[in-house]
């Protein structure tokens, strides 16, 4: 049987623990439930950048391309859109390449890129990410991207789901993962409710983006499954 390992932070990966396997990378808030929704209405690429600076470049040199991300939770002075999914509407982002940049979550796609491929997980797209895994066989590996450096609640708690719905077999840390989602399903009566509990989530809804939130705790709206080609540097719709 398959296995399935996860991480509760980009940083805690070791050495090889991503060869020959599928890497995820989850930030439920928000950063990946952006790029799924994103790809979902039409962008043609989303290109995950670690600095505002280095976005500011990449979309100056990209023709036509949107300048979008988000630094304390709030779109930076010039950016076309922030990083809440659901701007990212067709009419808005129909064709084009996005450049995003995030605090965590791009970052943590640029820190599994080890991974045989390298898959964007949310809640929205659990379902077909699991289909995706399974088709493909190989073990995969959870990477939760966290918050500002410490462990998010809100990406373990997707990274439960993702561990409950795939069946494979679990690594401890896999498993713990699913047992603090279906303890917090049972103590909060709902996964979008142990979300809304989250250090971020609270943070998020303060700055006025409790849509967001709703939002991305919606289980397995999207089919798409985005892939991450670091050699270009895109994200495309599998
Ligand atoms: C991040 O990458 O840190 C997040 O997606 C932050 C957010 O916009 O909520």
């Amino acid at each position: 049987m398959s296995k399935i390992d996860a991480v509760a932070l980009p940083d805690h990966l070791v050495d090889d623990q991503l060869c020959g396997k599928i890497a995820v990378v989850i930030d439920v808030l928000r950063a990946t439930t952006t790029i799924v929704e994103a790809l979902g209405n039409g962008a043609r690429c989303v290109v995950p950048v670690g600095s505002v600076d280095g976005a500011r470049m990449m979309a100056h040199d990209r023709e036509g391309a949107l300048l979008c991300g988000e630094r304390g939770g709030v779109k930076p002075d010039g950016f076309s859109l922030g990083n809440s999914p659901l701007d990212y509407s067709p009419c808005v982002v129909g064709g084009l390449d996005c450049v995003l940049t995030t605090t965590n979550g791009t970052r943590a796609l640029h820190l599994a890129t080890d991974g045989d491929e390298v898959l964007v997980g949310a809640i929205t797209n659990a379902n077909a990410l699991c289909d995706w895994i399974r088709r493909d066989g190989r073990d995969a590996v959870l990477v939760c991207s966290g918050t500002d450096g410490g462990v998010s609640f809100e990406d373990c708690l997707g990274a439960g789901l993702i561990v409950d719905r795939l069946g494979y077999q679990a690594s401890d840390s896999a498993a713990m993962m699913f047992h603090a989602m279906e303890g917090a399903v049972e103590r909060f009566g709902d996964l979008r409710y142990a979300i809304e509990s989250s250090f971020h989530a609270k943070r998020l809804i303060e700055l006025g983006f409790e849509d967001d939130v709703t939002f991305a705790c919606e289980v397995g709206v999207s089919s798409l499954v985005p892939v991450f080609d670091s050699a270009i540097g895109e994200i495309q719709a599998d």
